[in-house]
């Protein structure tokens, strides 16, 4: 743990991310690619139409992404509709990306689509594993390869940033893949996605995988990881390939995405700027626009957060435990690793139930405005104890009740 002040021992968490200078270089700057108008988008229950897919799209760029992935223009004329829109509405500091497979139609379509932007990507992907190649394309590898040359030499006639993603490359033969990348490299793609397609792999693999792929491509393209988190690894595994030499996490808000969801933007981001200390590298996120951000997200697709999600969570922030909450108001560090403010949430909570001791309990009647005498405590927490075993959770107006009864209890005079 590094030595110095309490913000220090919490990893940088308050203050500004450090500047790229000498212990922060462009070498080690992640970039955060942001899939959640596309992928998060194709997960039951999360479509958006274009006014939503803007809306997002503004808070997303105030959100600091470095790419923005609008959606699959060939898919439906709305998605292109909407790509095209953020594309004319986004500024100069992003680059927004649009999905497409290896066939002429689909990059036509994306190019048009994206003509608006500053800065365009066209994302072109096709799978790569034996069981897609045999069972879904119903091609060869030799066929593989010639799709991936020619449609990333087409992509590259309309954009200069030019992403190629080997779709399942964690079920695909190691040689292949990295065959598959060296012919998307030759044909003039600047980003390698190697996407975990199916959330199957683990931390030590995708940080092998990433590495065996670095050395069949050397150090020009930039290398992109997308996980999807199937087996609940998909941070771990989107963290452990940045550490092998990925340079762009591919990610959503709150994690939607397809089944089981893609890498959270937010666990991502937090892992980063807690652990500094492990992981030395920056990105171009502010931090305290998470929460607002998951926030409207969820209330766009009316797909309400988990409350024990990381970060965003209602109860992330939350203590119900006695010990934890005295702790808490002793020194917030006791419990809490980040502190609520520097991902948005405006404070912490203690919330009062039926693991809470006397501590939490008089810092809330405190705040309530009442004065309470030492002798009196034992009965005030006697009839709370009572209150909190029926109840779940005590609110200020149960306290409010409580402290009426206990007064009148008193005798006169008191
Ligand atoms: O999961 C996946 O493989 C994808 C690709 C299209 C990048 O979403
Ligand atoms: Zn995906």
């Amino acid at each position: 743990m590094p030595e110095g002040n309490v913000e220090s021992k919490i990893g940088n968490v308050t203050g500004k991310l450090a500047p790229l200078g000498a212990a922060s270089t462009p070498g080690n700057r992640v970039r955060i690619f942001d899939t959640t108008l596309r992928d998060g988008e194709q997960s039951p229950g999360c479509s958006m139409n274009t006014p939503e897919k803007l809306r997002m799209a503004r808070q997303l760029e105030e959100l600091g992404v470095d790419i923005l992935e609008a959606g699959f223009p060939i898919a439906s004329t709305g998605d292109f509709e909407a790509v095209r829109q953020v594309a004319q509405q986004a500024g100069d500091t992003i680059t927004i990306a649009a999905l497409a497979r290896c066939a002429p139609a689909d990059i036509l379509r994306s190019a048009e689509a994206l003509e608006p932007a500053r800065h365009a990507r066209i994302h072109v992907f096709l799978a790569t594993s034996d069981i897609h190649l045999e069972h879904k394309l119903k091609i060869g590898r030799a066929e593989a390869l010639e799709r991936i040359g020619t449609a990333v030499r087409l992509a590259r006639q309309h954009v200069e940033d030019v992403e190629f993603s080997c779709e399942d490359s964690t079920r695909t033969d190691r040689a292949f893949l990295c065959e598959a990348f060296q012919t998307a490299v030759q044909a003039g793609a600047t980003t390698l996605n190697i996407p975990d397609t199916v959330g199957y792999t683990a931390p030590r693999e995708y940080a092998e995988i990433t590495a065996l792929v670095r050395r069949a491509v050397g150090e020009g393209p930039i290398l992109s990881v997308h996980c999807h988190d199937d087996l609940g690894l998909a941070v771990a595994n989107s963290l452990a390939a940045v550490e092998a030499g990925a340079r762009q996490i591919e990610c959503t808000i709150n994690g939607i995405g397809e089944r089981a969801g893609n890498a959270a933007l937010e666990e991502v981001v937090m892992a980063l700027r807690v652990r500094h200390d492990l992981m030395p590298y920056t990105n171009g996120i502010n931090t305290e626009l998470l929460f607002p951000t998951s926030q409207l997200l969820s209330e766009i697709i009316g797909v309400p957060v988990q409350p024990n999600k990381a970060i965003v969570g209602r109860n992330a922030f939350a203590h119900e435990a006695g010990i934890h909450q005295d702790g808490v108001l002793k020194n917030a560090l006791t419990y809490e690793i980040m502190t609520p403010q520097s991902v948005g949430v405006p404070t912490n909570m203690l919330v009062l139930g039926k693991h809470s001791g006397r501590h939490a309990l008089l810092s809330r009647l405190e705040g309530l405005g009442y004065r309470i005498e030492a002798g009196q405590i034992n009965d005030i927490y006697r009839r709370f104890s009572e209150l909190a075993d029926r109840k779940k959770v005590v609110v200020e107006d149960d306290l409010v009740r409580l402290m009426q009864h206990h007064e009148q209890s008193l005798p006169a005079g008191v």
